[in-house]
């Protein structure tokens, strides 16, 4: 499956089969997350798996109470070490990109997932300390969010997107420059149909325009 294909495939499962996801696959997804860009080369994430421990109950109840969660053959806690970027950068900069790296490794293994005809979903945690206590996670690592891996019982449909048009600003902020056709392949096709329109009507307005003389020098032809 192509890049462009998988982001636009995958979606959110929380409906699971009872399908275990092969360890060769569930490592190819994992190596796959761990080439997720971070800054400054500091690479501060790390997972723990939990497939067949009494955790995923632990986990459901500490993911906003969400009952699919423990139905889900892989749960894989992202967890985040900040220090050295917060060394390097700073505690608020470091803070903040400790968790725009993790951010880039889940969606990273959830287009991995998805390649590998795997369903995933990324959840959060509000109970942070009933995981940490169960896990064994130390103070200084933080838990970023779960994500659910398994086969899915059903395709989900997509989840509508925002309108490109709205959100994308050309130069400054609210400039709204729409007829960048590159961008907008829709506003493009609908400025080449109404190019493909006037040409059409402007060759009727020709073939008439011409077609009067050529009557005219018939007629004078017959005489
Ligand atoms: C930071 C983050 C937290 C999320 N937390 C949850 C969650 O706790 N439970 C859940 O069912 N989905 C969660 N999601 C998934 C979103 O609900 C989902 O991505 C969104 O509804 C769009 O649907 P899609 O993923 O199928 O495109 C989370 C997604 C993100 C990025």
């Amino acid at each position: 499956m192509d890049t462009i294909s998988a982001i636009k495939m995958r979606r959110s499962v929380r409906n699971f089969s009872s399908k275990a996801v092969p360890d060769k696959v569930l490592f190819e997804i994992l190596d796959a997350t761990n080439h997720a860009p971070a800054a400054g080369g500091y690479y501060n994430w790390s997972f723990i798996v939990v497939k067949d421990s009494g955790d995923k109950e632990l986990l459901a109840n500490a993911s906003y109470e969400q009952e699919f969660v423990k139905f889900s053959p892989v749960i894989v806690i992202v967890c985040s070490d900040s220090s050295k970027l917060e060394s390097d950068f700073g505690e608020e900069n470091g803070k903040k990109y400790a968790l725009q790296n993790t951010a880039a490794a889940m969606q990273t293994m959830l287009l991995a997932a998805t390649t590998f005809g795997v369903g995933s979903c990324w959840c959060s945690i509000d109970k942070e300390k009933a995981v940490r206590n169960a896990l064994k996670i130390p103070e200084e690592v933080e838990i970023h969010g779960i994500v659910l891996l398994g086969y899915a019982k059903r395709v989900e449909p997509m989840v509508s997107k925002l309108d490109l048009g709205n959100i994308t600003f050309f130069d400054e902020w609210d400039k709204k420059v729409r007829k960048t056709s590159i961008l907008f392949p829709l506003f493009s096709k609908l400025e080449e149909a109404a190019k493909e329109l006037g040409k059409q009507i402007g060759k009727r307005r020709v073939k008439k325009v011409v077609s009067k003389p050529i009557r005219a020098k018939q007629k004078t032809k017959k005489k």
